[in-house]
């Protein structure tokens, strides 16, 4: 029953975390350059020979406006970033077609994907592609137009063609998610360039490996270069293809096992990135992406999300891939809030603490030369009072001594008389 698909778009999506907290970070950094530009504005104005403010002082507040600039244009522009990994033609980009629920990226048998490609939403309603080696936008309408344009580009297998696609189909590219396909990792010798490149700021590693055979050797040397350069990735290993197994159900319980189990000694013995068996087995997924991307534009259509012959078990594996999606967004998006946003935080909160430190430094000089202004003014004041006094004093004496002086006078000139 098709019904009973629901599609991922879920009200309440993990992917959530991280657009909150991009929000709310980005709000408050609004607000950080607001205090530390009008406290820099305010230093500004200081008289020069006031003595309030140190030279340095003033280069401490300055230079956070400046920092706070740069630290709100990184936060703008901040995303959650997927990186696909595997052999050739183990269905990396159709994987990615399939969860972005439309065939944007060229796939197809033999060695399709020649850089890596990197999906994300485009602001405005129009789809094109920025290639590394030329600043020009190109128009891609369509996905062979996107092979056509990739197959003409002279880029090396480490070049990055940036794809801008409307969000409208694609709910993860609306919640800042980028995903990023790659060459197939047994066709490159440059896996160390790649990881320089394209893999030190992920926050999500998908193997996409074939559950027709086996993890490669290959495919595990590559992760263990990956996790030399990050600590513990976040890993999850799709074993795709798995519609195959519908052919041989009389081995399908017993291959799943014999994956599952290898996959698991891998991400836990070797690798070393999950710690338990338990945390191992909800990284590992039995899925078939040819399978939930043809339903998904079915879906679209509004047709039957099986038409034609329907594979047994694909509503297993439909299920099994939507798990996957739910298990990926909610380790995406917490891994990006705290590798993206923690050092933010810490930064911002170390901004508004030195700024503030010195418009308290600034405030206790001006209160103490304030006290000691009216101290002075009263001193003054004190001073005019008793010469006041004094002066009072010295005036009834004064006219004491008038008085007797004419008293005096009067006296001899009556005598006089
Ligand atoms: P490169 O870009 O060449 O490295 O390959 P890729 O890993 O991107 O594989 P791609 O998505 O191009 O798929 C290769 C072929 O496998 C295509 O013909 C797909 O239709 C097919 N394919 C992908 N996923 C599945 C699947 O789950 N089941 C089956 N039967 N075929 C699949
Ligand atoms: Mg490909």
């Amino acid at each position: 029953n098709s019904l009973s698909i629901s599609p991922t778009t879920a009200i309440q999506s993990p992917l959530q975390i991280f657009v909150r907290a991009k929000k709310r970070i980005n709000d408050i950094y609004g607000e950080v350059e607001q205090y530390v530009n009008d406290s820099c504005k305010f230093l500004l104005v200081l008289p020069n020979d006031s003595d309030l403010i140190t030279k340095e002082e003033l280069l401490v507040v300055n230079s956070h406006v400046e920092k706070v600039k740069g630290i709100r244009e990184v936060l703008s522009r901040d995303h959650m970033k997927v990186a696909f990994f595997g052999r050739t033609s183990n269905g990396k980009s159709t994987v990615i077609n399939s969860m972005l629920r439309e065939r944007i990226l060229p796939s197809g048998i033999g060695h399709t994907t020649n850089c890596f490609i990197q999906v994300e939403k485009s602001e405005n309603d129009e789809s094109y592609l920025i290639s590394e080696d030329s600043a020009e936008r190109k128009n891609v309408k369509s996905v062979s137009q996107l092979a056509h344009s990739l197959c003409t580009g002279s880029l090396g297998d480490s070049a990055l063609v940036r794809v801008y696609w409307p969000t409208d189909k694609c709910p993860l590219l609306r919640d800042d998610v980028v995903l990023v396909d790659s060459p197939g990792i047994d066709v490159s010798p440059n896996l160390d360039s790649w990881i320089d490149r394209h893999c030190l700021d992920a926050d999500v590693f998908v193997l996409v490996a074939n559950s027709e055979s086996t993890l490669m050797l290959t495919e595990k040397n590559f992760f263990f270069k990956v996790s030399a350069r990050l600590s513990k990735p976040n890993v999850f290993v799709l074993n795709n293809r798995w519609d195959a197994s519908a052919s041989e159900p009389e081995y399908l319980e017993e291959v799943r096992r014999q994956h599952l189990l290898r996959t698991v000694d891998f991400l836990v013995d070797e690798l070393k990135v999950c710690g338990t068996r338990t945390e191992a087995e909800q990284r590992v997924f039995f899925v078939s992406a040819k399978e939930v991307l043809q339903a998904r534009i079915n879906e679209f259509k509004g047709l039957p999300m099986n038409t034609g012959i329907v594979t047994d078990g694909f509503h297993g594996r439909y299920f099994e891939f939507q798990d996957f999606e739910r298990k990926f967004e909610e380790c995406i998006s917490k891994s990006a809030v705290r590798t993206k946003f923690d050092q933010h935080t810490k930064r911002g909160k170390a901004i508004v603490g030195d700024t503030r430190n010195v418009m308290e430094i600034l405030l206790d000089r001006a209160s103490t030369k304030r006290a000691a202004k009216s101290q002075s003014r009263r001193e003054v004041l004190d001073h005019l009072d008793f010469t006041e006094k004094q002066l009072q004093l010295v005036t009834v004496e004064m006219k004491d001594k008038i008085c007797k002086m004419v008293e005096e006078v009067e006296h001899k000139v009556s005598k006089a008389l």
